[in-house]
């Protein structure tokens, strides 16, 4: 099962992808997660990447195309993929054709998760998540049960991300408008797109993507 989970920012595509990890044992492949732990370590990429990411602009089509194409090829045949925040742009779903095909991978799903854009500027200023193990949290809609501790694994470390200030989500919004909306109806054409109310509360969407992923 290969399934693309595509939104504006804030949608819940993260908040989702770690919820089917946990049931199915998929392998959640995120750019943005990939990039910033680039920019972490400093690579090559990372450096190159860091300013376009702070702005909310998007990194180039060869890099995070090379990046989804090497951790396809680190992780089993057999382990299914989320796609999550990629493809981007017209040009990325042309070479995610490509780079599936050429691993005898076929796209199964494209989750459309539809959102008000009003929420989400709340939704990401008042996300964090755990600095040990990644568990993403909301300030209002997901708190720790127990606060400053994360529910996953005990850590006490949270941490908040550069880009989620509300001038560049405006940004981060407006280049989805731009640039990723657009690749819709090369999925529709192909019959393969499912719209999810991304508004609902977030054990509604996770019901019904399960209810497309069983179909
Ligand atoms: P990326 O990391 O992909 O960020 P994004 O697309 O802006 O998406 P977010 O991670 O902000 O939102 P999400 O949909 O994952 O929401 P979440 O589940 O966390 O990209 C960052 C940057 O990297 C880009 O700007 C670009 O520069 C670069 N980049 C990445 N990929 C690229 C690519 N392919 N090409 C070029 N450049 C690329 O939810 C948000 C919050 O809301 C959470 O706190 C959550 O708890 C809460 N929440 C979730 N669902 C609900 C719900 N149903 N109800 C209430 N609250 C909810
Ligand atoms: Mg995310």
């Amino acid at each position: 099962m290969n399934i693309i989970l595509l939104g504006p920012p804030g949608a819940g595509k993260g908040t989702q992808a770690q919820r089917l990890v946990e049931r199915h044992g998929m392998r959640q492949l995120s750019t943005g997660d990939m990039l910033r732990a680039a920019v972490k370590a400093a690579t090559p990429v990372g450096l190159q990447a860091k300013a376009v990411m702070e702005r909310g602009e998007l990194v180039s089509d060869e890099i995070v195309s090379a990046l989804i194409g090497e951790e396809l090829d680190a992780m089993g045949s057999e382990t299914g993929a989320i796609f999550d925040g990629y493809p981007r742009t017209e040009a990325q779903a042309h070479s995610l054709d490509a780079i599936l095909g050429q691993r005898g991978r076929t796209l199964n799903h494209v989750i459309e998760l539809a959102v008000d854009e009003d929420a989400l500027v709340e939704r990401i200023t008042g996300r964090f998540t755990c600095a040990n193990c990644g568990k993403g949290y909301h300030d209002k809609f997901e708190r720790p049960q127990v606060d400053g501790t994360c529910d996953k694994c005990g850590s006490t470390e949270f941490k908040r991300r550069p880009d989620d200030n509300e001038e560049t989500v405006r940004t981060r919004m407006a280049e989805y408008r731009a640039k990723t909306a657009p690749i819709l109806p090369i999925y529709e054409a192909r019959g393969i797109v499912a719209r999810v109310d991304g508004m609902a509360d977030m054990d509604q969407v996770t019901a019904a993507i399960e209810q497309v992923i069983a179909s």
